[in-house]
């Protein structure tokens, strides 16, 4: 017999759930007959969660706020309240682990390996992000979860932090848009997405204990946008706390952040959990702000907001009014998933699933969201490749035959199969020409040891040699050579709990392409790996073609060969710099990273990504918003007409592309809004909208963008509003962040304040 997760944890559940059933029947008195209001779901779900709430004994409730398992907190069977079952993550459903997320090896645990979250948000498509929740959702559905853990929306800081690839890059507008899309795609299917981690894990360096000092200004307007339109736009129904420590307070224990912030300015009404293991102490998480404590082991009685909590509430040093609000937001997040059942008829337990929880249809969403995340960086005429007229290819580089889902951390999943760089560009070429393979540099192990040879014995320099000296033989013979290398989830790289050291390519890459371009200048390099690495002039300004493919899932070897082959025209624009060397970048300029004696002053403010290089007059290798097309696009005619009364509000931002190239391909346009002459310090400009359009050669759109009062506020501290200032901006329309063809005025006529509250972001880009 096949031996499931499924049958493992719905079994105990539901035997647990027979058992009060049986006994309420055997009871037969006319209480029992009454029909309790919390199970009328025709009622509202705050008159429900009122009903049941004095029904829970003390004990009963404190087994709703912290942690029963790796992954669920306890349920109340007697009153129809089911675990709470969560997953990771934000790139697909995570297999199933045991208490210390030991893999469980099911059999039926595989799940659909989307992209990392940097090339989804590389494709600055909305529809894109929406589908990817949306394949999450149905298949956490059909895994029996009600939370999955993501998706996670922590700007890129710095692009060392070893979780950039989890992310969506360094822009507060395009990670808020990806987001509000992924959340609805994920939500509409019935589980609750969790948006983490709350607020500003940008680094994993001391994670669990770094004391980040952020001026509010900043926080609000850089590190805090997505997780509030999370909230405020797709109606998250839950967040997760992060590890680290926001001015001297735990974000598990913060007051300001779980409190002030979240609950109370923007009126969140769901739930707050814990990272795993993020939470501190009894008395601070009781009174600022966290309901749920996860990520502990067994036995969970002694957790924080277990045993600890119950002895406070019976000594009364703390009120039962607290944890009541806790219980009633667990509640609420039952109630709005249709969760609670009547326990007189518990559900019947789910059938096993009889077809594949990855389908094909997802496989190839997952291929058309690599595709489109690609990002062509240098095209000297060189792509796309002809299959045809090519007898010789040369697949260079460790990482051609490497895979990647089941590895970085939580956000890792056990594809069904992952199609290698190697194997798509053979599948893909088929006999059309002969695909000659060679390693080049053993592909790097933990914090960039030697990588094993094949055989699995420790490779020497000498070996290293050899094999350079291969590719470079092999690369002399061919046609043309595909060069696939980069970084890998391996720790000290891509990988969640440590940094990167340097932004150098491990593994001598930066030699060894040298040679390499020199001894074949037809040569494409594809990098694949979390964000910007330094790459050597000496290769960078020989080879005729360059294209990121960021961490591409598991049919990114598919994915690749369509596009280096033409039958995708890429379109992917960078969610994040990449600068021409570490020592630029605002956090290692400012000497503001990772941080002294356990305190990291985030110096650079406001100033992260762009806003740093622009503002600071620094020319980055490669900028934010910038991407290539084996196509190119023309924009003209910009018109700004103002549809509001007094304030000119809201802007229609209206303008023309043309597709001026021989090939279909889809350009994104970027709205950036430059403040004149601010009366307060404002960086040089800001990402306010954009629109991604799809032309056939010759096609011209007019396209149009809605900017609201959003689109030019800044956080006012003092009257904790955000303030549209009145005065003068320029509108700025490009291709990328330094690529800017349209440039129009405007001038707002009044300020407008604005309370966080009733906050509400541009909806120009959904
Ligand atoms: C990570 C979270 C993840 C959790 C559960 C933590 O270490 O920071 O992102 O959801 O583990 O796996």
């Amino acid at each position: 017999m096949k031996t499931t997760k499924l049958s493992f944890r719905l079994a105990p559940r539901f035997f647990l759930l027979l058992v009060p059933a049986l006994l309420a029947a055997r009871v037969g008195t006319a209480r029992a007959q009454e029909r309790p209001l919390y199970l009328d779901d025709q009622q509202p779900v705050a008159a429900r969660v009122n009903d049941l709430l004095p029904r829970l004994t003390l004990a009963e409730k404190i087994s709703l706020v912290h942690a029963n398992s790796n992954f669920s907190t306890a349920g109340v069977p007697r009153l129809g309240i089911p675990e709470l079952i969560m997953d990771d993550g934000p790139l697909g459903v995570r297999e199933e682990v045991d208490n210390h997320f030991h893999a469980l090896g099911h059999v039926d645990d595989f799940s659909t390996a989307l992209p990392g979250a940097l090339g989804l948000a590389a494709t600055w498509d909305t529809n894109t992000a929406r589908l990817f929740g949306t394949v999450i959702g149905q298949e956490a559905v059909q895994r029996g979860k009600d939370i999955m853990l993501g998706p996670a929306v922590n700007i890129q800081r710095t692009p060392l932090c070893g979780r950039n690839f989890e992310y969506m890059g360094e822009d507060p507008f395009l990670t808020s848009r990806m987001a509000v899309n992924y959340i609805e795609g994920e939500q509409a299917q019935g589980v609750s997405s969790c948006v983490k981690h709350f607020a500003a894990n940008s680094q994993e360096f001391e994670r669990g204990s770094i004391n980040e000092i952020i001026d509010e200004r900043t926080l609000r307007e850089i590190y805090l946008p997505a997780f509030r339109a999370a909230v405020q736009e797709a109606g998250v129904l839950s967040v997760m706390s992060a590890y680290n420590q926001i001015n001297g307070q735990y974000c598990s224990e913060n007051a300001h952040l779980l409190k002030d912030i979240l609950k109370s300015d923007w009126g969140f009404k769901g739930l707050v959990m814990s990272d795993w293991g993020a939470v501190h102490q009894t008395d601070l998480t009781v009174f600022n702000g966290l309901d749920i404590e996860m990520g502990t082991h067994p036995p969970y009685e002694s957790n924080y907001l277990a045993a600890p909590f119950l002895e406070g509430l019976n000594s009364g040093k703390y009120p039962v009014s607290a944890l009541d609000a806790m219980v009633r937001r667990h509640l609420y997040v039952m109630f709005k998933l249709n969760l609670i059942y009547d326990p007189s008829h518990p559900p019947a337990a789910k059938p096993e699933p009889t077809t594949p929880l990855s389908t094909k249809a997802h496989q190839e969403i997952a291929r058309q969201i690599a595709e489109e995340s690609f990002v062509l960086l240098k095209n000297n005429n060189f792509l796309p490749l002809d299959a045809t007229r090519v007898k010789t290819i040369a697949v260079i580089g460790g990482n051609a035959a490497a895979k990647f889902c089941h590895a970085g951390g939580s956000a890792n999943i056990k594809a069904p199969f992952e199609v290698t760089p190697l194997a798509g560009i053979i599948d893909y070429v088929g006999n059309r020409a002969k695909i000659v393979f060679a390693e080049g540099y053993y592909p790097p192990g933990d914090w960039g040891a030697p990588g094993p040879k094949p055989d699995g014995r420790k490779s020497t320099a000498a070996d290293s040699r050899k094999l350079a000296d291969q590719a470079v033989t092999v690369a002399k013979s061919a046609d043309v050579v595909i060069y696939v290398g980069g970084l890998n989830h391996k720790n000290g790289f891509d990988c969640e709990g440590n940094d990167r050291k340097s932004l150098e390519l491990p593994a001598g890459q930066d030699k060894l392409l040298t040679r390499i371009v020199r001894a074949n200048p037809r040569t494409v390099v594809v990098l694949i790996g979390g964000g910007a690495v330094e790459m050597d002039k000496s290769w960078l300004s020989r080879v005729p073609a360059l294209l990121y493919a960021w961490y591409p899932g598991m049919e990114g070897g598919n994915a690749l060969a369509r596009v280096l082959f033409g039958d995708v025209n890429p379109s992917g624009k960078l969610p994040c710099t990449f600068p021409q060397r570490l020592a630029d970048t605002p956090a290692a300029a400012l000497n503001a990273y990772p941080g002294e004696k356990g305190t990291v002053v985030y110096k650079e403010g406001l100033l992260v990504g762009y806003r740093w290089y622009d503002t600071k007059g620094i020319e980055p290798l490669f900028p934010f918003g910038y991407g290539l097309s084996y196509t190119r696009f023309a924009y003209t005619n910009l018109d700004l007409v103002q549809n509001g009364g007094a304030t000119g509000l809201p802007l229609t931002v209206g303008f023309e592309i043309a597709n001026i190239g021989d090939r279909a391909g889809a350009e994104v346009a970027e709205v950036y809004v430059q403040p004149v002459h601010p009366g307060v310090f404002r960086p040089v400009k800001e990402l306010k909208g954009f629109a991604k359009v799809f032309l056939q050669p010759g096609e011209k759109q007019r396209v149009a963008v809605t900017l609201d009062q959003n689109a030019f506020a800044y956080y006012d501290v003092g009257t904790r509003s955000w303030v549209s200032e009145k005065g003068e901006y320029k509108i700025l329309v490009g291709r990328s962040s330094r690529d800017i063809p349209l440039t129009g005025d405007f001038h707002l006529a009044q300020t407008i304040y604005r309370a966080d509250r009733v906050a509400q972001m541009a909806q120009s880009a959904r």
